[in-house]
């Protein structure tokens, strides 16, 4: 039976789309049962709905606290049964309560540790680095820590913005976040264990 895979996304959708591209093209053995959002409203979901894959969207607007919040996205996030959850270009970072009881991994834009947080692409420019590059890891309750499943390099060129070296962050981040999950959708369990609640 193939892994049941829930994309979660913020924002455009690219790396969602090549996630829904890499199992369309049978690349990546797995079905996406469900593409979640914290942004009601924002490409990436609208991009899974033209692939027909159903969508929700818990936004933490509509919640008292952020607990109410993750118990909230816990529930949704539950209805599906996702053997994994993918963050792919999700921009909230989740407590406990969905930590704790679902398999999840990220992609970032940077080569972690270093450049952790939501300006990974900017903070790297900023340093003045000549090679930054993107890590795919398995979540944990730190903002982008949690065991390294695969990174890649990518060059800081003379002239490059913001933009234009995230964009070819991202050209990788297409290429690779697919192969690391065909990985874990092979592997008896997807990844390694659940963060322990101990
Ligand atoms: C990707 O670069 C991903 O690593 C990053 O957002 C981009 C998503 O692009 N994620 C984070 O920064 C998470 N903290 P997309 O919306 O085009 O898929």
């Amino acid at each position: 039976m193939s892994a049941r895979l829930v994309v979660l996304a913020s924002g455009a959708g690219s790396t969602l789309g090549a996630v829904l591209d890499a199992v369309a093209s049978g690349q990546l053995p797995a079905e996406v049962v469900a593409v979640g959002s914290d942004r009601p409203g924002c490409p990436a979901l609208a991009r899974a709905e033209a692939a027909g894959v159903p969508t929700f969207a818990v936004p933490l607007s509509q919640f008292a606290d952020r607990a109410d919040w993750n118990l909230a996205f816990a529930r949704a996030l539950a209805d599906h049964r996702p053997d994994l959850v993918v963050c792919a270009g999700f921009m909230r970072v989740f407590g406990p309560s969905v930590v704790h009881r679902f398999r999840i991994v990220n992609t970032h834009p940077a080569l972690l540790p270093a450049f952790k947080g939501w300006h990974g692409v900017r903070d790297a420019l900023d340093a003045g680095v000549k090679v930054t590059g993107c890590t795919v890891h398995v979540a944990r309750l730190e903002v982008d820590d949690g065991p390294i499943l695969a990174q890649e390099a990518v060059p800081v060129l003379d002239g490059d913005t913001v933009e234009t070296l995230h964009e070819r962050i991202k050209a990788v981040e297409r290429r690779l976040y697919p192969e690391v999950l065909r990985t874990l959708a092979e592997a008896d369990e997807p990844v390694a264990s659940k963060e322990e609640t101990g």
